[in-house]
């Protein structure tokens, strides 16, 4: 097997919406590469929690910022923080993020600002406030340091009844495609996830279990796509998840606008699931 490419080993790594989901699996498996981590989101507990299991497998070092990152001066809050401990990030992993199904009227006006606060805003602010050091450190050990922003198949095209969600993922896919190109020759791998369905707590937070058709994947199938891809010599700009997943999203652009969305409208009508 081809070694890996990507050795964040005794660097520090910081993922958002590490109490859940992708991120958990993130978070075990930077830990098993030896990184030490910043583990971000509001349910302390589960950081809590997940930090212990981490020192306990992989010994690494867990500090635990819990933190509502919609919340007014969430970043600079958080980035201060860092500094005052002293805490140098090698490695940003994007991941939380939420979505809202239902017609857009119906929608809670606060439930969409945090939705595009917390999927476009803070991710943006958050890489902004750490890519100078992010960049710095890769300069002097190339490789040991990455950009993962999580972005998703609904990036690739419309989707309407979750209009608002997929306008946000489009944002993370192109925001994150031109900052690879713009830390080519750094040494920093920047990477756009995208996952399509997967088993995670995403559904009951968007309101309806019933969203994904066919077979979702489980978070550590992902996780290993995004590795795998890391890993790499040459990073792309972006994976997808799934050859299923990889074959839709490609296929999308393909179709004519207006037959494209005439379709996903009528499977996506909340009256009719
Ligand atoms: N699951 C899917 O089918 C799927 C598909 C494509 C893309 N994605 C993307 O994958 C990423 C991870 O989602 P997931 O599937 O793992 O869902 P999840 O299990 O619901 O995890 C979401 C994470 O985001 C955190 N979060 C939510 N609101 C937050 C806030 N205001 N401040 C700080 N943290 C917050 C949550 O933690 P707290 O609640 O503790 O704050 C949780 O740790 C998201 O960006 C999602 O859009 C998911």
């Amino acid at each position: 097997m081809a070694r890996a490419h990507f050795a964040p080993m005794g660097t520090t790594a910081l993922i958002t919406g590490a109490s859940s989901g992708l991120g958990v699996e993130f978070a075990r498996e930077l830990a098993e590469r030896g990184t030490d981590l910043v583990l971000v989101a509001r349910r302390q507990d589960r950081l809590e929690g997940l930090a212990v299991e981490l020192a306990e497998r992989f010994g690494t070092v867990s500090t635990v910022i819990p933190l509502d990152l919609t919340a007014p001066g969430a970043v600079d809050e958080l980035v201060a923080d860092l500094e005052s401990r002293a805490i140098s990030v090698s490695t940003l992993v994007n991941n939380a993020g939420f979505g809202s199904y239902g017609r857009f009227g119906s929608l809670a006006p606060e439930r969409v600002s945090d939705e595009v606060g917390l999927n476009v805003t803070a991710l943006t602010a958050l890489t902004r406030a750490l890519w100078p050091g992010l960049i710095a450190h890769a300069r002097t050990a190339p490789a040991t340091g990455a950009l993962i922003n999580i972005a998703s198949t609904a990036a690739f095209q419309p989707i309407p009844f979750m209009s608002v969600y997929a306008a946000t993922k489009s944002y993370v896919l192109s925001f994150t495609e031109g900052l690879w190109y713009e830390a080519k020759g750094t040494g920093l791998k920047v990477l756009a996830l995208c996952p399509g369905p997967t088993d995670t707590e995403f559904k009951k937070v968007a309101e309806n279990e019933r969203l994904f058709f066919g077979n979702p994947q489980n978070a550590r199938q992902v996780i290993a796509v995004a590795f795998r891809a890391l890993d790499r010599r040459s990073t792309p700009p972006s994976v997808i998840s799934g050859l299923g997943n990889a074959a839709s999203a490609r296929s999308a652009g393909l179709v004519p606008k207006r037959s494209l969305l005439t379709a996903l409208g009528r499977f996506a009508t909340p009256e009719r699931r």
